[in-house]
């Protein structure tokens, strides 16, 4: 961002990491470079903003001509949006809605735009979450009625599936849907889940950062394992400085993360174990993946 921004967070907000080299929304912001570097984006829809910090900095890098700002929850959106028209620069001239509701199911449905930004949570909900909770909006879902298929379903994509599915007839030809993704999964898994939706997908930024609330989320992952025999992939934290270091000679997206593969295949770890080690006291890493997958056209 070019300028200071003071966020109000509430209870209800997803919390900004605290440590800016743990955040996620640096990695995204990095991918809506890219993608403004090759064209014009002249709306841009925010799904599931937390507290508005992601949709000022569309405003900041696409300066679209409209921004859709939505999340599931009233009370987040409500603060998300006071946070964004607190910043707006003098002489802004987007048109800007702020609309609650799952998915898109709010979103008018003659809204067409270039670019759909989503980064929903990936584990699905138990009775002891309290789902409005903001630290908990980020990583928990309600699975309830989810028809998706099952392979995205065990690898824990399912509601990332339904944001592609619903934004199919949003998006224009030649637009797109950018997913912010802990690779936890392979990235081939990740990269089909936009194929078999329609879409065209290029990895556009890549990283590796810690685990942030990792008491949260790592025992998500691991039952997930155990219901499904599927491995997911955590790092030893040495990972996030290997990646880094690529990272400064100027690669992002599929190159970085190809250079960096044999390194992180040597220190990747399962769900269970990335338990084990957080008992022991020590940090444990994921893969920050940003695909855009664009609508033909
Ligand atoms: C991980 S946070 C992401 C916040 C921000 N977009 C970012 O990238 O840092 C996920 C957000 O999606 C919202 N969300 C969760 N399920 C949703 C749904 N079904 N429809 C719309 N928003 C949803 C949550 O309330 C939360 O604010």
């Amino acid at each position: 961002m070019r300028r200071p921004i003071l966020l109000r967070q509430t209870v209800a907000t997803y919390p900004v990491e605290p440590v800016a080299d743990d955040a996620w929304l640096a990695i995204a912001f990095r991918a809506f470079a890219r993608l403004a570097e090759r064209g014009r984006v002249r709306d841009v829809l925010i799904l599931g903003t937390g507290n508005g910090l992601d949709a000022l900095a569309a405003l900041e890098i696409f300066d679209p001509d409209a921004l859709t700002v939505t999340d599931l929850f009233e009370e987040c959106l409500s603060v998300a949006r006071e946070n964004v028209l607190a910043h707006l620069e003098d002489g802004a001239t987007t048109e800007i809605d702020f609309v609650a509701g799952d998915l898109l199911t709010a979103v008018p449905p003659t809204t067409r735009v270039d670019l759909v930004y989503e980064n929903l949570p990936n584990i699905p909900t138990t009775p002891e979450v309290e789902l409005e909770r903001g630290v908990n909006t980020g990583r928990f879902f309600d699975a309830t009625g989810l028809d998706v298929p099952e392979r995205f379903d065990a690898h824990r994509l399912a509601l990332h599936w339904r944001c592609l599915r619903d934004a199919w007839a949003h998006v224009r030809p030649g637009g797109g849907v950018l997913t912010a993704l802990g690779g936890r999964v392979p990235v081939e898994v990740a990269l089909e889940l936009h194929r078999e939706r329609g879409y065209d997908p290029e990895l556009v930024a890549f990283d590796v950062k810690l685990q942030s609330e990792p008491a949260l989320v790592l025992p998500g992952y691991g039952v997930a394992e155990e219901a499904t025999g599927i491995e997911f992939t955590f790092y030893a934290s040495e990972a996030v400085e290997i990646v880094a270091a690529a990272r400064a000679s100027g690669l992002d997206g599929e190159d970085l993360r190809g250079a960096v593969s044999p390194e992180l295949a040597r220190l990747a770890i399962s769900a269970r174990e990335a338990e084990r080690r957080l008992e022991s006291g020590q940090d444990v890493a994921h893969s920050v993946l940003l695909i855009h997958g664009r609508k033909p056209g």
